[in-house]
């Protein structure tokens, strides 16, 4: 089977998880933990990064220190990995999904402007969703499959609407947009590197800021909100959600290799474009001009009228071929735990969920293997 996209482990990941096991420094902290955490700050440019256990907790965290609470609204795109609005359910908030543009699949920032507009009301002071009677607090952008969203006119409507901004960066760490790299474009930011992100610990995530006080705040909910380690003194309900040394070593390790990483998703990107663009009924990956996306997952759109099969039917047929693929993931608006929750206008996100597929794209990809991808794409055309 050509796999979806797998890690690849080639430099010194060996070399420091020893060294945390022959040191004895195998917990929550470290040397390894410190350099990671150091190494993702100054990669994404900026001041401070808290490492956690995976990034549906460094989500958790950036919400709540962003004020995120029970019965506030923040708003989600409907297209995404469904983390980032359990992560808002944890806060006992409710996600407001917002449809995807069509033309980068990214979460609309005209969407965002209408709904805000046209569905929200000032009420002491406070904004309030029309429909469900509940406060808006805050957008959450999802940089979905290696390429940013449209950031500025979020910043904007979210400092018109008193909304603080927590990006989920997880997808697209490496990215750019407008020369500024994702990850320091929202006031806190969250990344995770499971097995299948650009780089991986195993299982983990980040926090990232510029501000101090979140940072500290950060450091300590994700540490059981100690106050004093001696006495066990702990003032509020915390969790236990910092990183592994272990796990911390293994992502310095694939840090040291994050530029050939994502060369390489970027090589891979250009050949299915060359490859697929002129096949009728395949629209590649698109990306903006602004943007320098790092291709993380990519992904292409089968018009079943005009390529002859539906997305599904050659997702079935790549896997007889011994070639892995996956759709989308399911909107977020219609499965069971999210129905109570609002969703507006929500449009291209159903479009993009019935037509889109991902294809192999590891960073290990052999170019045989994806000239095979691209022949048996070719070859079912109609099938
Ligand atoms: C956009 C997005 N956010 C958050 C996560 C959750 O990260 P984790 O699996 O590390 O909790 C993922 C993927 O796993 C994701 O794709």
């Amino acid at each position: 089977m050509i796999p979806l996209c797998e890690p690849k482990i080639q430099g010194n990941e060996w070399k420091y998880v020893k060294d945390c096991l022959d040191s004895g420094w195998v917990s929550s902290v470290g040397e390894y933990v410190d350099k990671f955490e150091g190494s993702l700050a100054s990669y994404t440019g900026s001041q401070y990064a808290v490492a956690c256990v995976n990034g549906t907790s460094a989500l958790h965290i950036a919400l709540l220190i962003a004020g995120v609470g029970q019965g506030d609204e923040v708003l989600l795109p409907a297209l995404t990995f469904i983390a980032p609005a359990n992560a808002i359910r944890y806060t006992g908030a409710w996600p407001v999904f917002i449809d995807v543009s069509f033309d980068i699949w990214q979460m609309d920032p005209q969407k965002i402007k209408d709904f805000l507009t046209k569905e929200c009301t000032w009420r002491q002071g406070k904004l309030v969703n029309n429909k469900t009677g509940r406060i808006v607090r805050a957008i959450l952008p999802v940089h979905i499959l290696g390429h940013p969203v449209d950031m500025d006119p979020i910043l904007e409507l979210a400092g018109k609407f008193g909304l603080e901004v927590i990006g989920d960066a997880t997808e697209s760490l490496g990215a750019s947009y407008k020369g500024r790299k994702i990850g320091s474009l929202s006031g806190i930011s969250a990344l995770s590197f499971n097995g299948n992100k650009i780089i991986t610990t195993g299982g983990g995530g980040m926090i990232i800021t510029d501000n101090k006080e979140w940072a500290a705040r950060a450091r300590y909910l994700t540490t059981q909100a100690k106050d004093d380690s001696l006495e066990y003194i702990h003032n509020e309900i915390g969790y236990n959600y910092r990183l592994s040394n272990i796990q911390a070593a293994l992502g310095l390790a694939q840090m040291e290799n994050i530029d050939s990483y994502i060369a390489s998703k970027r090589n891979i990107a250009a050949h299915y474009r060359e490859k697929l663009q002129n096949i009728p009924g395949i629209s590649p990956m698109p990306f903006a001009v602004w943007a320098k996306p790092i291709f993380w997952l990519y992904t292409i759109l089968i018009d079943a009228a005009k390529f002859g099969i539906s997305s599904r039917d050659l997702l079935a047929k790549l896997r007889k071929d011994g070639i892995q693929s996956r759709p989308f993931w399911h909107p977020l608006c219609g499965l069971k735990p999210f129905k109570q929750a609002y969703a507006y206008q929500i449009e291209v996100t159903d479009r993009l969920y019935r037509d889109g597929l991902s294809l192999p794209c590891s960073v290990g990809l052999k170019n045989e293997e994806q000239d095979k991808v691209i022949e048996t794409i070719s070859r079912l055309k109609g099938e």
